[in-house]
């Protein structure tokens, strides 16, 4: 089966010094890429700026921004049969970014933003789709609540939900499945192992469809 993978935070500049962005190391993302690839899959990982080696065996497509993200998924979802979106992307970014560096002035600065696109739903809202999309929500509370409303706004057969405070730059995680059928918890492992346990779960889903 062919996986494609988001990872990472995205960067959304401010001017060429500055930018926008946010804690994600981009561990779990790598982690489903690495579990794919050693269950024997074929993996495109798309990843924002990370500290991480890439995959060897996986094409990697290395992007900053959300847009470039955009793009890249859009480039590759239809050829694969499954779409998995990790990645932190921002919701917002600089409604310009500045050509040259901003210089102090004022006391105060505001910096007016815009709302990116969401890849996820925009996946999501694609009829007839070719592959099993599945979404990650990190909350930091109300878990299971916000995450089932954001699995059905984005019409999503499967959602990984987590506590933002639990994954975020950690070594292990403590997930919730969501389906049609309900919430699934399972209990805390490492990325890794996580990792494994979602790629089998995809798989199992995938041949039953
Ligand atoms: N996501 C995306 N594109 C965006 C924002 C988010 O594809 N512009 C994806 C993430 O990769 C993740 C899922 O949407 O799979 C949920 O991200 P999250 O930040 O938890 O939620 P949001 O949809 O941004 O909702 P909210 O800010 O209301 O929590």
């Amino acid at each position: 089966m062919r996986f494609l993978i988001t990872a990472g935070p995205t960067r959304e500049p401010i001017d060429p010094v500055r930018y926008i962005s946010n804690r994600s190391s981009g561990k779990m993302g790598y982690a489903i890429a690495d579990a794919a690839l050693e269950a024997g899959h074929d993996v495109i990982l798309i990843s924002g700026p990370v500290n991480l080696a890439p995959p060897s065996n996986a094409k990697f497509v290395s992007v900053s921004t959300s847009d470039e993200m955009f793009d890249a998924m859009h480039r590759y979802a239809d050829s694969c049969d499954v779409c998995v979106l990790c990645a932190a992307v921002a919701d917002y970014k600089p409604a310009k970014a500045s050509p040259t560096k901003i210089k102090k002035r004022d006391e105060r600065f505001s910096l007016e933003l815009v709302r990116t696109r969401d890849i996820l739903e925009s996946l999501g809202q694609q009829r007839d789709r070719p592959f099993l999309l599945v979404g990650f929500a990190a909350e930091t509370n109300d878990v299971k609540e916000n995450a089932e409303a954001k699995r059905r706004r984005k019409k999503l057969p499967l959602l990984v939900a987590n506590r933002a405070q639990d994954t975020l730059g950690q070594d292990e995680n403590e997930v919730t499945l969501l389906d049609d059928a309900g919430a699934h918890p399972l209990p805390r492992m490492d990325k890794l192992a996580l990792a494994r346990r979602l790629v089998a779960e995809i798989a199992a889903r995938l041949s039953v469809g």
